[in-house]
């Protein structure tokens, strides 16, 4: 495990925090053990040095310094009866810790004030509690008896307690360091399966690469969300492969006609001179065909990129309309096709880019106009609560239901060789529906084959157009 894995880092924290909260613990135990103890034994000693000094109310009694001596063996103390001088009279359980140095003790003389005397001193680095107790005859200081009493018991119960704490903290660096191998195990492989995946992504552009990890928690979004990004990344990178392919054979074609008729005109294969002007027309034709290409990619790539800017303005949707039916009179004329214009007697105004919205409607009667061999196309507008819809019908081959889901697909087209003829590329619905759901409308195909095609544009009324009341 690396020292800056996330896990790493957790088990170090959980084991700093275990030990914080278990060290200050620990003494503060010991403090509150130490305190009790020691107080208890003092009144332990306080109350026996007081009982003493009344049993032994005549040091000079022999009988009454032999039953001290005798409680003072019982109760495991050290006892020591002074006289009035200060010179002992008695020693019983004596040790060699109890000096003379301790004894003369200046405070005893306290003692022949009638004051009982609690101390505490420390010899061979052992801590002892000294109670020093007057013994008095008929209101006469005799002497006193002074009582010693170790800490022995109590520093056993610490060195207890310091044990116990070691032993805890030694528990809890082997919980937090199994914790950390656990956490690695259940956190870190998915973490590093996630790395791998991303990795490769990045380097070896391998995208159909995924997390094999499902969880209902972060990592596991975690993990949704690399797979998410690895499907885009390969459905982006199917689209861009297939996007270069359709280009370069939607430039052969053209170029191959250019190409082969420039060479029969430079050579002469042509029969008449109205055969030489059929190839050049064919010629022309064809250059114009990789122009329109040119320009519609250009269109659908600053489309995808977000870099085209609508200009907005209040549009006169009726005299839009109009104008398109001007526009394509003549190429439906030649086809003997009626064009029908069907708006409101109100003016329809919509807030939208001119140049765009005109580029959408052009494309739309051009399909109509292209695809229809017979009977009319109607262009309709119609204006209704919340929204402004466009229509664009035709009487001409219908378009066959399997069809319609892929028909704003770049580069669709149902009938390759036909559409080709006309000269579509099959990027105009592609672009139709980037430019109409930039305007936030949205575009439907009703279609039937052999009967007709009608194409529906709908677009919200927008708040900041100056016309969305007028009627
Ligand atoms: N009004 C229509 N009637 C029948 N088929 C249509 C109609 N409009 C579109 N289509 C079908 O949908 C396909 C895609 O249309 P689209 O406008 O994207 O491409 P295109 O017209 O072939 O070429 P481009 O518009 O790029 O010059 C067409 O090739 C055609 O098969
Ligand atoms: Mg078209």
């Amino acid at each position: 495990m690396k020292l800056n894995s996330v896990v790493f880092k957790l088990g170090a924290t959980i084991l700093f925090l275990q030990l914080i909260i278990l060290i200050p613990l620990g003494y503060i135990i010991l403090q509150l053990i130490l305190n009790y103890s020691m107080n208890q034994t003092e009144q332990q000693l306080v109350q026996l040095s007081e009982k003493y000094a009344t049993q032994v109310n005549n040091i000079d009694d022999p009988e009454n310094l032999q039953l001290l001596e005798h409680l003072a063996n019982m109760t495991d103390t050290s006892a020591v009866i002074l006289d009035q001088n200060g010179e002992t009279v008695l020693q019983s359980n004596w040790h060699e810790d109890i000096t003379d140095e301790v004894l003369a003790n200046p405070q005893i003389r306290q003692l022949e004030h009638g004051e009982t005397i609690v101390e505490e001193y420390t010899f061979n680095s052992t801590t002892y509690l000294k109670v020093a107790q007057p013994i008095t005859n008929q209101d006469r200081i005799q002497g006193s008896v002074v009582l010693f009493s170790s800490f022995g018991l109590i520093s056993n119960s610490i060195h207890n307690i310091i044990f116990l704490v070691i032993f805890a903290s030694l528990g809890a660096v082997a919980l937090a360091i199994g914790f950390t191998f656990f956490i690695s195990k259940k956190l870190g492989a998915p973490l590093i399966a996630m790395e791998k995946v991303a990795k490769q992504i990045a380097e070896k552009k391998n995208f159909s690469l995924r997390v094999d990890y499902k969880a209902n928690d972060e990592i596991g979004s975690l993990a949704h969300a690399i797979n998410h990004l690895s499907e885009t990344l390969e459905r982006y990178q199917t689209n861009r492969n297939e996007f270069f392919s359709n280009i370069t054979h939607e430039l052969k074609t053209p170029l191959t006609y250019v190409k082969g008729y420039a060479n029969a005109v430079r050579h002469e294969m042509y029969q008449s001179k109205e055969e030489r002007e059929e190839f050049l027309e064919i010629i022309e034709n064809e250059a114009d065909h990789i122009s329109n290409l040119m320009d519609d990619l250009t269109d659908i790539s600053k489309i995808e990129e977000g870099k085209i800017d609508l200009n907005k303005e209040d549009i006169n949707i009726n005299n839009l309309t109009e104008e398109m039916i001007r526009r394509s009179q003549f190429r439906a004329s030649e086809k003997g096709l009626k064009m029908n214009l069907d708006v409101p007697d109100n003016t329809v105004f919509l807030f939208a880019d001119k140049n765009r919205l005109d580029q959408v409607l052009t494309n739309l009667v051009e399909n109509a106009v292209r695809y229809t061999e017979k009977g009319s196309i109607t262009l309709q507008v119609k204006e209704e609560r919340n929204q402004i819809i466009i229509r664009v019908k035709d009487t001409g081959i219908g378009i066959k239901t399997e069809a319609i889901p892929y028909l704003f697909e770049r580069f669709y087209r149902v009938d390759k060789s036909r559409s080709r003829a006309n000269g579509g590329t099959g990027l105009g619905l592609a672009i139709v529906k980037n430019l109409v759901e930039m305007h936030e409308g949205d575009i439907d195909v009703d279609s039937e084959l052999n009967k007709g095609t009608t194409i529906t544009l709908r677009f919200p009324k927008e708040e900041n157009s100056q016309h969305t009341t007028s009627k």
